[in-house]
């Protein structure tokens, strides 16, 4: 017997490789990966280009989520699709990535965001990752992960990534990019970062991609009772 059709919800802080993870564990196991942030940076592009957030960080709500209505977000074959259009790569620059959290902080954008989630993981068999994911958006996923870093590994891989993509960020920016958002997440009203009780946590600190793999491996066949492991190919 393989691994059931469940939901897999992640959370974290930014940067703990929620993403890596869940890709490699759909890749694995054949589950569909969705990421939640995406989303959020989807919307947050959507509004600086159309001139909604000012200099100041200002974010004109009266503008933004009446035109939400005409906004058309999915998933394709690359990564996130504003309608025709492959937007992966905007949303992940440092200015996007420092205007999503207040953005997700917007009551109206994350019922949004969630009712989309849900259409989209209407199939089951979803891995998917973000804050809220096993607290807000799938409180009856039948496995919640929570991964923890340490600060400075984490400000190191998302510049790595960041350096990677051709960006030039300084660490010091990045660090404090960071802490920023962590702050928000975790202490906005609406669905504040947090783990859910029945979550289990992963501290990645010091694992390599395949020791991850294992680790949930071994969490999925003692919760489901599986006695044979499939292959791994990472
Ligand atoms: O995972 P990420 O860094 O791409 O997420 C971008 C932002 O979106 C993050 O700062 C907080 C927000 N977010 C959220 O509020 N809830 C989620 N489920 C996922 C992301």
């Amino acid at each position: 017997m393989g691994i059931p059709d469940i939901i897999i919800a992640v959370d974290g802080y930014s940067s703990t490789g929620k993403s890596t993870f869940a890709k490699l564990v759909a890749r694995e196991f054949g589950f569909t990966y969705l990421d939640s942030g995406a989303m959020y940076r989807g919307v947050t592009l959507f509004a600086l280009e159309n001139g909604m957030i000012g200099a100041d960080g200002a974010i004109d709500t009266e503008k933004l989520l009446p035109a939400m209505a005409g906004l058309d977000l999915h998933f394709g074959a690359d990564g996130l699709q504003m309608g025709e259009r492959c937007i992966e790569k905007e949303i992940r620059t440092l200015e996007v990535s420092s205007h999503v959290s207040p953005v997700s902080a917007i009551a109206p954008v994350r019922t949004w965001v969630d009712e989309r989630l849900h259409a989209f993981s209407a199939a089951g068999r979803v891995i998917m990752d973000g804050r809220d994911i096993g607290t807000t958006v799938f409180p009856n996923a039948e496995l919640k992960i929570f991964m923890v870093a340490d600060a400075q590994v984490r400000a190191r891989r998302r510049y790595d990534e960041m350096v990677a993509k051709g960006e030039t960020p300084t660490l010091e920016d990045v660090m404090k990019n960071l802490q920023e958002r962590d702050y928000i997440d975790s202490h906005r009203e609406t669905s504040p970062l947090r783990q859910a009780e029945d979550a289990f946590v992963m501290d990645n600190t010091h694992m390599t991609l395949h020791e991850e793999v294992v680790w949930v491996l071994g969490v999925i066949q003692g919760k489901f009772g599986l006695l044979e492991a499939p292959a791994l190919s990472c």
